[in-house]
């Protein structure tokens, strides 16, 4: 009876291990760059993260009228360093999110005061940052 109970145990034990290895299935697409291309997204990427975080800093401290600036500097960084065709590599449904999220950045590029309406902004700025990142990843 012991050693049922053991076995009984040790089964149960094994079956939910396995089921414990199952790893979460990653359904994002691909998209598949050359090294440039890359090397420019991702740190495209990291540049529009610290602009947000200077942009909230701004904001907390009463200076709205300094984020058209930064959008502007994030912009030009944009432009001189973004290879040529870049656009035309991404899939369809990439390049669509790209330009959506960049039609809320060209509206903090129009100097305001109003904090809201730049929060505002944000805030769809960051959803569109959400939607393409669970929708896509680079391949490596
Ligand atoms: C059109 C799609 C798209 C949009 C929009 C987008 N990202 Fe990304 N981002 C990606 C992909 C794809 C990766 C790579 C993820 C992977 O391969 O796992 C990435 C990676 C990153 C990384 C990691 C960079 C690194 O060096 O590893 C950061 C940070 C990031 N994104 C920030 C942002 C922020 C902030 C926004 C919005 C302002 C944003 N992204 C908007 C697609 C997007």
């Amino acid at each position: 009876m012991r050693l049922l109970t053991v076995t009984t145990a040790a089964l149960l034990l094994f079956t939910h291990t396995g089921q414990a290895d199952t790893a979460p299935i990653d359904s994002r697409q691909v998209v598949e760059l050359n090294k440039e291309q890359q090397a420019f997204v991702l740190d495209h990427m990291k540049s529009m993260l610290e602009t947000i975080s200077t942009i909230q800093s701004d904001l907390a401290q009463g200076q709205a009228e300094l984020v058209a600036q930064r959008v502007k500097a994030l912009k030009t960084n944009e432009h001189q360093n973004k290879p040529r065709g870049l656009g035309k590599s991404f899939p369809k449904g990439f390049r669509a999110m790209s330009q959506q999220m960049n039609q809320h950045w060209e509206v903090l590029l129009k100097p305001t005061t109003d904090d809201k309406k730049i929060q505002q902004e944000l805030h769809l700025i960051l959803n569109q940052c959400n939607a393409c990142h669970r929708s896509y990843q680079l391949k490596r």
